[in-house]
This record gives C-alpha cells, structure tokens and sequence, in this order.
C-alpha cells in the first residue's frame, strides 16, 4: 500500500469518526439521572414531555479522547467506534486479504454504518473485488430484553434509545455518500433471531459483533461464529462495556472449547483470531 492510499484511510477514519470536527456541540435528551436533586426534576418533566414528543436536552461535547476511544454516541459521525477500533478492523482486514483467508465480512449491529463502510473501502483499497460486506441491523434500534430466555439482558433500556434507531435507507445513504455502496455490499434488515439463521452467507473472514445486549451477542456467536474460517478474526465490541455482551462471549466459548488468545483493542473491544475449526 503507497502513501498515498495510507493517507487516504486516514482522511477516511477521521472523517468516519468525526474525529477532525471536534468539539462540536450535540444534543442529547437527558436521561440519567446524576443524583442531584436538580438533574431529578428534569429527568421526571422529561418523562412526561416525552408522552408529548418533547424533550429537555442538554449540550455535549465529543472530545478527541471520546472520538479517539469510541466513548460517546457523536451527534455526525457515521459510527461511534473510535479510531482505535478502526484501526483494529484494518489491523484483520489487511491479514485476511494478506493471507488469502476465505470469506466475506459482516458486522452485526452496524448503526449509522460507519465500521462497515471503512471494511468495504479497505477491501477496495486493496484490490479485493471477491468479497461480501454484510450489513446486519434491525435499523429500528434493540429489541426489548426477552429476560425468561436471556437472563443476563434483565433491565437493559437500550430499546428506549431513540438515537439508536438509524433506518436501512439512512445506512445506504452513508455508504452512497463515500461511493462504497455496490452489489458486494449486502444488508440484513430485521431483528438477529430472524435474519442470521438463515442468511445466505457461507463463508466468513471477520466477524464483527456490536448488538450490546447477550442475546444479541449470543445469536451473532450461535449462527455466524461456525462459518468463520479459521485464520479469520472475530471482533467483539462491548466486552469491556456491558457485562451481558462479555457473559455471552465467556458462554459461548466454554460450551464450544474456544481457547483462542482474546487480545484487547480499547477500553471496550477486544477480539481473537480463530485457529481451530469450532
Ligand atoms: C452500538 S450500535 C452499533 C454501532 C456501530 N457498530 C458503529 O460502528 O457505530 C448497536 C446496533 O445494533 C443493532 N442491534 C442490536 N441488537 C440487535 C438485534 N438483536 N437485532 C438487530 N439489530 C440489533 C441496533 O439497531 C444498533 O444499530
């Protein structure tokens, strides 16, 4: 790879992540509460306009360290990993094609669809025209937690966050707007239960998983995790971030003998290259 396709990645990631917008206000209806009696008051009236379609919001900001580490959800950027874990899907991607491993790539939980858009431009950047970037998501944001089935998602709210729900045509969009949208370039619309079972993919080179709950982790392991060749990588998001994602990965690797090295690539993601069939 020249300079010049170097550079152009660069400008890529940085453009991806937001990373050269800094400090751009956004804003973000409040949720927490903080403990104080103020922030309270406002969380309640804020339940209540939200019956109303009304919200309270308050100003964030992205910082260079929140873009760096994928630590906050940004107002613009199309993905909300930072530059490390992009770093980390160039780090496979650049070994896979390097080494000749079979199959294409998917990520499953893809929101504004950023991640996936830097896959397909990696594997144009280097020349690889034989491959699939699967794009997996409700695009209507999480499923309610199913707590009988999945224990471990018990209490998860993700399903209440609306700056989750990005539709298909808005990804599309996104992967239009850098030119990277094409016929290699294939989506999976619907919850994970449904989609995954029976998705025409044969063959996996990276598996990216960024669904957040454990079921969500759990059916991306179940029905994507056999088709990974080995020699591919599997990526995992929020093992660092939510306790049900990393009990899904802990479970799934006990029952199935994985003793694969789990390496870490942040404060959240961590992943592993897979060397026995599983
Ligand atoms: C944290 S976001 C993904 C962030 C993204 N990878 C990025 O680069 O910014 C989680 C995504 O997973 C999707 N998702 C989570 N669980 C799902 C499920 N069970 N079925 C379908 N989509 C799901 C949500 O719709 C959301 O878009």
């Amino acid at each position: 790879m020249n300079n010049f396709e170097n550079q152009y990645l660069e400008l890529l990631r940085w453009t991806l992540t937001d990373y050269h917008r800094i400090e751009m206000g956004e804003y973000k209806p409040i949720h927490r509460n903080s403990g104080s009696w103020k922030e309270s008051i406002l969380v309640n009236v804020n339940k209540f306009l939200g019956k109303k379609n009304l919200l309270i919001c308050r100003r964030v900001l992205s910082t260079k360290e929140h873009r760096l580490n994928g630590a906050d959800w940004p107002a613009y950027s199309e993905t909300m990993i930072g530059l490390k874990r992009l770093m980390n899907i160039e780090e496979c991607v650049r070994d896979i094609v390097q080494n000749n491993v079979e199959g294409d790539l998917i990520e499953t939980g893809v929101w504004r669809g950023g991640a996936t858009i830097y896959m397909k431009a990696l594997l144009k950047i280097l020349n690889d025209n034989s491959r699939t970037v699967w794009v997996a998501d409700s695009f209507e944001g999480l499923p309610k937690p199913d707590a009988e089935k999945f224990p471990e998602d018990k209490g998860d709210k993700h399903h209440e966050k609306g700056e989750l729900r990005i539709s298909k045509e808005q990804v599309q969009n996104n992967f239009s707007k850098y030119g990277m949208l094409d016929d290699r370039v294939k989506f999976l619309k619907g919850w994970f239960k449904d989609t995954l079972p029976g998705a025409p993919i044969r063959k996996l080179s990276l598996l990216r998983l960024d669904g957040d709950m454990y079921q969500s982790t759990m059916e991306g392991l179940e029905n994507l995790y056999p088709k990974l060749s080995v020699g591919g990588y599997i990526i995992v998001d929020d093992w660092g971030a939510v306790d049900g994602c990393r009990k899904a990965v802990e479970d799934y690797r006990k029952a199935h003998g994985i003793t694969d090295e789990i390496k870490q690539v942040d404060w959240a993601s961590v992943f592993w290259k897979k060397t026995a069939a599983k």
